[in-house]
């Protein structure tokens, strides 16, 4: 008779050999984002730390309608993979959106990606071998530090309010990225004149300009100014320099992860191949929701809520901070966006430390040391004003002020 099957393993050495080391840019993430987008998890913390919309302004219902009608009559589009690129129709119906009068786009000038963080991730992946150089901004978005991170590029810092040479700032860089409207994290609006030069610039080196422009609707004083891209148009069908990143998840919804790079056709075309090999396609269903829901021209109909609401929160948070930490931090007010830059007055205050003692105090923020690629700016802190309702905002600053005298008499005492 045959020995029964033995279901013991394969006996094992009393040590294992150690696993393979990680990838070592693994070593240099923080976990400022893990933190915010965990918060709602930690009972009673008011989370002023994230770029996060308030959850009334989604328009539930209707998305709701939207999505239960896309997949009963389109199945073939909704619950099949989609194109890499994206879905005809909503490409078209996005050239559609962004064309101006001097702004030609067509279906080859759109790639339609899983959110804005997966554009900027596409870019990396495209334009970036190790050790070459990104112009960034600064302070730059952490996001986008965290999705280059891997392909581990070198920074140089472009100041655009005092910096007098962008030529000079951009020459070399694989590209050039900037956050025009209500940057992330310092909310400030890059002037006119400061767009023409960015677009002057870019033409005169050939660098790529990336526009990262999650907060472009978001206009509480003044008009919208001209888009980078708008500025970049040439004669006929787009073919410029300027790589232009939208995302729904200001405007609608971040939960339906969806996003649009508008680029040159061979951009497009470089940024397919980098996609076939990250998410290989975007949602149908998703870029379903979002092309009815342009059609219905539902983000016109929410977005005076979103703008009315918004913009008392940012003048209740600006009101609390004058209150409580005035002597502690200077900042100027935002005209539009998420966010509140404001940077200690006491050099000896780090933010680091002032982000742990705020925990402590049952609130958060986001440190300066994670927009910085070098990590070694420790004085100042973005404050979000969009998730929170006016009486939180102003409870929350309370205790963050709280946690900032705690930190600033260690910082004297040591
Ligand atoms: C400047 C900037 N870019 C990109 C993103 C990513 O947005 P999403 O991936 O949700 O489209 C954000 C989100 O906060 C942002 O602030």
């Amino acid at each position: 008779m045959a020995d029964p099957i033995s279901l013991t393993h394969a006996p094992q050495s009393a040590t294992p050999a150690p696993r393979p080391a990680l990838a070592g840019w693994l070593a240099q993430t923080n976990e400022v984002t893990r933190l915010f987008l965990g918060a709602s998890q930690i009972p009673g913390l008011i989370n002023l730390a994230g770029g996060l919309p308030d959850a009334s302004v989604w328009p539930v219902e209707e998305l709701a309608e939207i999505a239960g009608r896309v997949v009963r009559e389109d199945p073939a589009l909704t619950l099949a993979y989609s194109p890499i690129e994206g879905l005809a129709v909503l490409r078209d119906a996005i050239a559609a959106r962004f064309s101006t009068g001097g702004l030609l786009l067509t279906r080859d000038n759109i790639l339609i990606t899983t959110g804005g963080m997966h554009a900027l991730e596409l870019i990396g992946k495209v334009l970036v071998d190790p050790g070459q150089t990104i112009a960034a901004q600064s302070p730059a978005y952490l996001g986008a530090l965290d999705a280059w991170r891997p392909r581990m590029p070198r920074y140089r810092p472009l100041h655009l309010a005092r910096d007098p040479d962008l030529v000079a700032g951009m020459a070399g860089a694989q590209f050039a990225y900037t956050v025009p409207n209500f940057s992330n994290p310092t909310g400030r609006l890059v002037p006119l004149e400061q767009r023409r030069a960015l677009v002057e610039a870019a033409h005169a080196t050939g660098t790529w300009l990336v526009e990262d422009d999650p907060y472009g609707t978001l206009y509480y004083d003044g008009t919208r100014l001209p888009r980078l891209i708008e500025l970049a148009a040439g004669e006929g069908a787009y073919d410029g320099p300027v790589i232009y990143l939208g995302t729904v998840s200001k405007e609608l919804a971040p939960g339906l992860r969806l996003g649009w790079v508008i680029a040159a056709p061979e951009m497009v075309q470089a940024l397919v191949l980098a996609k076939q090999g990250s998410d290989m396609s975007t949602s149908g269903l998703c870029q379903m929701i979002l092309l009815r829901a342009l059609q219905a021209g539902l983000l016109e109909r929410v977005l005076p809520g979103i703008l009315s609401l918004y913009s008392s929160r940012r003048d209740a948070l600006l009101a609390a901070m004058d209150e409580h930490l005035s002597d502690l931090f200077t900042w100027t007010p935002p005209e539009g966006g998420m966010f509140v830059w404001a940077r200690a007055r006491d050099p000896r205050m780090d933010t680091d430390r002032l982000l742990r003692l705020a925990l402590d105090h049952g609130t958060c923020v986001s440190p300066s040391s994670v927009f910085d690629p070098e990590g070694l700016d420790h004085g100042a802190i973005r404050v979000n004003f969009t998730l929170n309702p006016p009486e939180k905002l102003a409870e929350g600053v309370r205790r963050l002020a709280e946690a900032a005298r705690a930190t600033l008499a260690e910082g004297i005492a040591a």
